[in-house]
């Protein structure tokens, strides 16, 4: 009776000494590799595959489940709005996010991850769109408009940046110069 007993205590241990093990030895590895400073962090040595899909997929969820919920203003596509956002967007955003048929600055050249070049549009919902406008993106240059800019102005530049793909050099100029003058705050 008692024989097995000792041999099911031997085997829970041995497991248990499996787990510990496992257990310290990840957070070991990872810290010895940061430690090591193997990873490359500068902006011209691009990720690794694996890191760039998984930091994809943690921005991708954050900004989806954050976004949920947030309903753009009935007056989106108000020309009032799109004017408003034309002329903030080519104040603050250009420089990063280009205009249509616009030249690479080197400011966007020299960019990791790159800036989108949002002329040709983005997979997001205007609510994603007014979320990582107003927050910005962590450890990239995105930065968080809403330290700046009220609610108000970050819809205005979704609105502006929901109609840029419908224009050319021309189109783009014509809407910056429609602008009102900017309301200080
Ligand atoms: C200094 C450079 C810089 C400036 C200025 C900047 N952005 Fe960005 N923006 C970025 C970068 C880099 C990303 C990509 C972040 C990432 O990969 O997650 C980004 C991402 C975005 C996205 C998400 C695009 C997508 O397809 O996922 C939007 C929308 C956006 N920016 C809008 C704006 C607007 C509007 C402004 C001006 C108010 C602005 N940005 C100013 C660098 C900039």
């Amino acid at each position: 009776m008692s024989e097995p007993k000792a041999r099911d205590l031997r085997h829970h241990l041995a497991m248990l000494a499996i787990i510990a093990v496992t257990a310290l030895a990840v957070p070991a590895a990872v810290a010895t590799f940061i430690g090591s400073g193997l990873y490359n962090i500068g902006a011209d040595a691009p990720h690794t595959k694996p890191v760039f899909w998984l930091i994809g997929q943690l921005r991708d969820r954050s900004i989806a489940v954050r976004a949920r919920g947030l309903t753009p203003p009935a007056d989106l596509t108000d020309p009032g709005r799109v004017a408003a956002g034309a002329g903030l967007y080519d104040k603050l955003c250009v420089s990063c996010h280009l205009a249509p048929q616009m030249k690479k600055t080197d400011l966007a050249r020299g960019l990791y991850p790159k800036a989108p070049p949002l002329a040709y549009g983005t997979d997001l919902t205007p609510g994603q769109e007014f979320w990582v406008i107003k927050h910005g993106v962590k450890l990239t240059a995105m930065p968080a408009w809403g330290r700046t800019h009220d609610d108000a102005q970050v819809w205005d530049l979704v609105a502006f940046i929901r109609k840029m793909p419908d224009l050319d050099a021309a189109g783009y100029k014509a809407a910056v110069n429609a602008a009102p003058p900017a309301t200080p705050k």
